[in-house]
């Protein structure tokens, strides 16, 4: 078969790896892909927002599956564009992939089909919002509507943050903001391989999303990650399946947008139970890089399977796998670019690039997130040790990285 993996990131160079060890794969191509994914397939200069030109070259290309990796491809409808050639596309429609595009339309469903979340309102001004911030104290959390790449959240501790919160969500013409209820509890991600009612759980993950060590400092798109979570039971598990998965699968077919891709529930274990804290539409990233690398059956197989409403037979290693994200100074407020980096060969475990290019030779910073090391251990002890102590062959001056991925599980452990 020839696949099209399609993006740049390390949720793709991920999704690209596994897709090449499938007996499936005869020829993978990547578009645009990275420096990282040009190791494994043949990359395709073609930006991941130029869909028509995606679509084209996969007809004429010939390609029998392409599977997505950034959302906003997906929010722009790159599986309609592809489905109206007759293409198969692995990821939701356009209509479905409101479900992470719109924070609005995903806490709409979730109220209408009882999926536990936190109480929230929408505002399309800045009066309402700010009375109704100023009526319900802090902490509060602040989500801007649209696709903010994991940064248009404000988890505010106090009055003054969800103010500027308010403020800078605001300034953007037409804007609007759900105001959500805090929560407090445990975060794991869970990501479904889904086909309209079919839901099929991949192993959990959990990823680090403030900037700094302890939980500090603001949101980004994810810092590190670790796959499996032993606080995250079986138990828990089926119970996110049963209350939260397989009824938001549902709700969309019963909404006339039926879902089919990766399903993203960012989750928490608050005293509740299980709620969400968001749907996305895609896989996630820095979830990708350490879940995927677990599964030890045939990726194709598994994505064709589900697309014929076979179930697919998932396999994992009992491993757990490690990964720390190397981030560009000044991540995720601005980030550098062109610093080189060296050493990345010497690294013995799993280096995925999520923000490189390669220039006369050169390994050069290419945006915020840059690269994602990950080990693989018996235990989370080991391969947390192991992933630490390769982070450090890596040399550059422009990038930094947390030191405590992990540690809250060890903590639970
Ligand atoms: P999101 O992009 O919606 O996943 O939000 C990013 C991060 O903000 C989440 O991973 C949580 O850590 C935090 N967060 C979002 N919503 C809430 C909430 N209602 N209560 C507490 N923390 C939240
Ligand atoms: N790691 C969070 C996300 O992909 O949205």
């Amino acid at each position: 078969m020839k696949i099209l993996v399609i993006g740049k990131g390390g949720r793709e160079h991920a999704l690209a790896l596994a897709a090449s060890q499938s007996k499936l794969c005869d020829q993978l191509y990547c578009a645009p892909g990275n420096p990282g994914m040009a190791k494994i397939g043949k990359l395709v200069n073609i930006d991941d927002s130029k869909i028509d030109e995606l679509a084209e070259f996969a007809q004429n290309e010939g390609i029998d599956l392409t599977i997505v990796g950034p959302e906003n491809a997906l929010a722009d409808g790159i599986v309609d564009a592809f489905e109206s050639r007759g293409l198969k596309i692995f990821g939701p429609t356009k209509a479905a992939a409101q479900v992470e595009a719109s924070k609005d339309f995903a806490k709409g469903l979730m109220k209408k089909y009882n999926i536990p979340t936190a109480d929230y309102q929408t505002f399309d001004n800045f009066e309402d919002a700010k009375a109704f911030v100023l009526e319900k104290g802090a902490p509060i959390v602040i989500k801007e509507n649209g696709l903010k790449a994991g940064k248009g959240v404000t988890v505010a501790t106090d009055l003054d943050m969800a103010l500027e919160a308010l403020n800078i969500a605001f300034e953007i013409e037409g804007n609007s903001v759900v105001i959500e209820e805090y929560l407090e509890g445990f975060e794991f991600s869970l990501i479904a391989l889904v086909h309209g009612e079919n839901v099929y759980p991949l192993e959990c993950a959990q990823d680090h999303k403030r900037v700094g060590d302890g939980d500090t400092g603001p949101n980004t798109g994810g810092m590190g990650s670790y796959s499996p979570v032993r606080a995250i039971t079986q138990d828990l598990v089926d119970t996110a399946m049963e209350s939260i998965m397989k009824p938001m699968a549902k709700a969309l077919c019963e909404e006339g947008c039926p879902f089919t891709g990766f399903l993203y529930g960012g989750l928490m274990v608050t005293k509740r139970g299980i709620e969400v804290i968001e749907f996305n539409c895609r896989f996630g990233d820095p979830e990708a890089e350490v879940i995927l690398c677990r599964l030890t059956s045939d990726f194709v197989q598994n994505i064709l399977d589900v697309m014929e409403d076979k179930t697919p037979e998932l396999t994992w290693t009992s491993k757990t796998s490690h990964g720390v994200v190397l981030a560009s100074t000044g991540y995720p407020a601005s980030s550098t670019k062109n610093a080189p980096i060296t050493g990345v060969e010497d690294v013995d475990g799993l280096v995925y690039h999520m923000g490189t290019k390669m220039e006369d030779d050169t390994l050069l910073t290419n945006g915020g997130r840059v690269l994602m090391v990950v080990s693989l251990a018996d235990q989370l002890e080991e391969a947390m040790a192991h992933t630490y102590a390769e982070v450090e062959k890596v040399k550059c001056d422009k990038l930094f990285y947390r030191h405590d991925i992990g540690r809250k599980d060890l903590k639970n452990a």
